[in-house]
Order: C-alpha cells, then structure tokens, then sequence
C-alpha cells in the first residue's frame, strides 16, 4: 500500500532546525523517513543531542543573515546533497533589540529585520526554486505566523514583558504572499510553494499572557511545537500533491474567530 505520509528516499532541508519548532520538524522528518539537513547557527546545541538523534542529521552551520551568501550556499548544499525534494524556512534571525515597543523601533533594526527574516526567506526561496525547476520539481514550505492574517491583540501582553514586534507583521505576511508569488512562478514547473501560519506556541510564558491567550482561541491553549511541525512536514508529502500557493492556518481556532 501506498504511503503517501512517507518521504522515504527525500532529502529535506529545515533552517533554524534547531529550534522550538524547527527541533520538531526535524524529529517529525526523521519519522517520515527523510535525509535531514539542518542548516543553523547553532552548533553547540547539535552537538549536545543525544548520539542516536544526532546521528540522523546532517548539520550544517550558516549564517543565513548574510543574504550576499545565500546562493553559494544553496549551490553547495544542493551539490553536496546530489540535490534537494524539500526545503523548510523556519529559522528566526532577529537583532538583540528585537522585542522593542513600536515608540522605540529605530530605522536601522526595522531595515535589518526586513532583511534577515523576510529578504534571507525571499532569496533563499528564488535560489532553491530554480534549481528544484531545472530538476523536476520539489517542495518549499515557508513559516509564517497568524499575524499575517490578524493584527495583534495588545490586550494579551498587559502586564507581561512581551509584546508583538512592529516589523513583524510586515515580515510574516511578506513571507505569506511571496510564497503564493512563488506558487504562481513555479507551478508549472512542478515545484510547489505554501506558507504555514502557526499561532503562538508553549514556550512556559507568563501565567497571566496564558489564561488570556487560551481564552482567544477554540481549543482554549497554545500549540505545541510537535503540532505546528507535523502540518508544515504534510505539505512535502505526497498527501498534500494538489496543494499549492496555500496559507495553512495552523492556530488552534484563533483566527475563526
Ligand atoms: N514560537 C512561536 O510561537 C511561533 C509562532 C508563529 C510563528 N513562528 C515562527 O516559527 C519559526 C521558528 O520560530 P521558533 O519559535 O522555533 O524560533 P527559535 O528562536 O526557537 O528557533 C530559531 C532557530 O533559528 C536559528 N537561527 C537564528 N539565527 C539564524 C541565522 N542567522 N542563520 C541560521 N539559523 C539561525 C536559531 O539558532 C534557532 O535554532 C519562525 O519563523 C517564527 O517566526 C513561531
């Protein structure tokens, strides 16, 4: 019978695979059977995995802020690999100031969050796309978020440090967009594109930004990160072969509402 969850015989790439959520998409990738590569600046955190994970990615450490860069790497990796099915942008490049009330946004780390977390998925997208054309096809997925679709709620951060960054609305519903623009420059070239747009994920915030959070959504709690990976890794299967050019909202009802 045909497995058509499987990616047995892949070659799937995660950025940020390192991460809250990217750690999952690579532990579900690995359970659909695909070659792994996980491309983040954190190699201190893959040497720490224990061995048997470990020994199931391959990691490679690049910068992908520096977009000057980004198509030799592609280019390298896509020859290392002999070639790439599946690329995955999930890594999340921020400045140290990043997190700043919007009173206190300066020009400069507006410009460079643009560039490292919208302009880096844009190029990387443009450079894997065409190769994955000139070889058949492949799959993209690009991480969005719910704040592409819905402006953020203030109200759920009072009395919390937290805030929802002004640049990234922007950011993630350019993300969403160019994806579909990809779709469309793509399609007939059998290369497939979608955006997936997760609501907030468990990360033990504050206790007050939980209750009012849970509150907003249908399932009345945050995601876990095993729960926003499993739809991302779907939209490389076979499973999800018609599907393209599509925002998949995954949020635990926020947005029906
Ligand atoms: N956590 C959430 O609640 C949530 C909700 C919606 C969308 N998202 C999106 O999901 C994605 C992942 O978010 P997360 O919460 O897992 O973030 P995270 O901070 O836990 O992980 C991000 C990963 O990216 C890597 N990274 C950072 N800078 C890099 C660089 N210059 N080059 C390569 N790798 C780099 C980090 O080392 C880390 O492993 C992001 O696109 C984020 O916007 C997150």
């Amino acid at each position: 019978m045909t497995d058509y969850f499987s990616l047995k015989n892949k070659t799937t790439v995660v950025t940020g695979g390192m991460g809250l959520i990217g750690s999952a998409i690579t532990r579900s990738l690995i359970e659909c059977d695909s070659r792994v590569i996980v491309i983040d600046v954190n190699e201190q955190g893959y040497e720490q995995l224990p061995k048997s994970l470990k020994e199931k990615i391959h990691f490679e450490n690049h910068d992908l802020t520096d977009l000057n860069s980004i198509a030799k790497v592609v280019e390298d990796i896509w020859n290392r690999y002999d070639g790439i099915d599946n690329w995955i942008n999930n890594a999340y490049a921020r400045t140290a100031d990043w997190g700043n009330k919007l009173e206190d946004v300066t020009v400069e780390s507006w410009r460079e969050n643009v560039d490292v977390q919208l302009n880096s998925y844009c190029i990387i997208s443009n450079e894997i796309a065409k190769k994955m054309a000139g070889n058949g096809g492949g799959n993209i997925v690009n991480v969005s978020s719910i704040q592409a679709l819905k402006a953020p709620d203030f109200e759920i951060y009072s009395g919390t440090e937290m805030t929802s960054p002004a640049a990234y609305t922007p950011i993630k519903a350019g993300v969403l967009m160019y994806s579909k623009y990809l779709a469309s420059y793509f399609g007939h070239r059998n290369v497939r594109v979608n955006a997936v747009c997760p609501g907030g994920v468990f990360n033990n915030q504050p206790e007050s930004f939980l209750k009012r959070y849970n509150k907003k959504t249908l399932l009345g709690r945050m995601a876990t990160p095993e729960e926003v990976a499993r739809p991302v890794v779907f939209l490389l299967t076979e499973a999800s072969s018609y599907i393209t050019g599509t925002a998949l909202t995954v949020d635990g009802g926020w947005t029906a509402i």
